[in-house]
């Protein structure tokens, strides 16, 4: 199973102080040379983390598969356009939400979606789809011309148990499902250090996108050595 990191709170943590350190670019490029197979990337309304500008640089920057999590709206799909990422993911999203809070309602926005998924394949850009563990969305994403369909994990990794055990095996039988109609599938949100092994099993899953648990363990496991190279400085 490959994994894909995603790097926005590294920026989250850049833009806390609005100067350029830590640089989510950076952050990309340590994380592909640990053996990440893509780089992630949301830019969001607001740009709350990732800015164009990184954007632009990311694009410059990552040889593996740069992966941009975006709304459906035209202006991002103008960006998605110019900037040529492998791979846009498209997300439902929502301005006062803290992350990402579910999958993308496709019954909901079917016909939008269709004409707006039309520019990708020309431009050589694959196009997954953000969408709960539920094959009614695996038959509508198909229908859309999806390349890929990525897993809501965050219900998941939520339950606890017997709901736990229930939702991994409706992830499971999504992604047989999602296999066997020719998507690939890859799953993500809230995975973690304690939660991801059963997913080793789950053969249909290609991929897995990870970024808040990463990011979080990063700063936990660093700051040993952070604290003893300033003391070095200063002794
Ligand atoms: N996949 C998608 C579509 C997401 O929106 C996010 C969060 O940005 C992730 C994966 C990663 O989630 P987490 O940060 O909880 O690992």
């Amino acid at each position: 199973m490959r994994l894909a990191v995603n790097i926005d709170h590294i920026a989250t943590l850049r833009n806390a102080r609005g100067e350029q350190e830590p640089d989510p670019v950076a952050a990309a490029l340590i994380a592909e040379q640990s053996g990440a197979a893509g780089i992630v990337c949301h830019l969001r309304e607001d740009r709350r983390h990732i800015k164009d500008n990184d954007l632009a640089r990311l694009r410059r920057a990552v040889t593996t598969k740069l992966d941009l999590e975006m709304a459906m709206t035209t202006e991002l799909q103008q960006i998605a356009l110019n900037t040529k990422p492998e791979l846009i993911t498209l997300v439902p999203e929502k301005r006062e939400e803290l992350t990402t809070e579910g999958g993308f309602d496709i019954v909901r926005h079917f016909a939008t979606l269709v004409e707006f998924l039309k520019p990708f394949k020309p431009a050589g850009i694959e196009v997954s789809l953000f969408i709960e563990p539920d094959k009614k969305a695996v038959d509508l994403a198909t229908e859309a011309g999806a390349d890929l369909v990525e897993l809501h994990t965050g219900l998941y990794a939520l339950k606890q148990g017997d709901e736990q055990r229930l939702e991994l095996k409706r992830i499971r039988e999504t992604a047989a499902y999602a296999k066997s109609l020719g998507l690939k599938v890859v799953a993500g949100h809230g995975l973690d250090y304690h939660n991801i092994a059963p997913f080793k099993e789950i053969t249909d899953i290609e991929e897995v996108s990870i970024g808040h648990a990463i990011i979080a363990r990063a700063v936990m496991t660093g700051l040993e050595e952070a604290v003893r190279e300033m003391l070095q400085i200063i002794k």
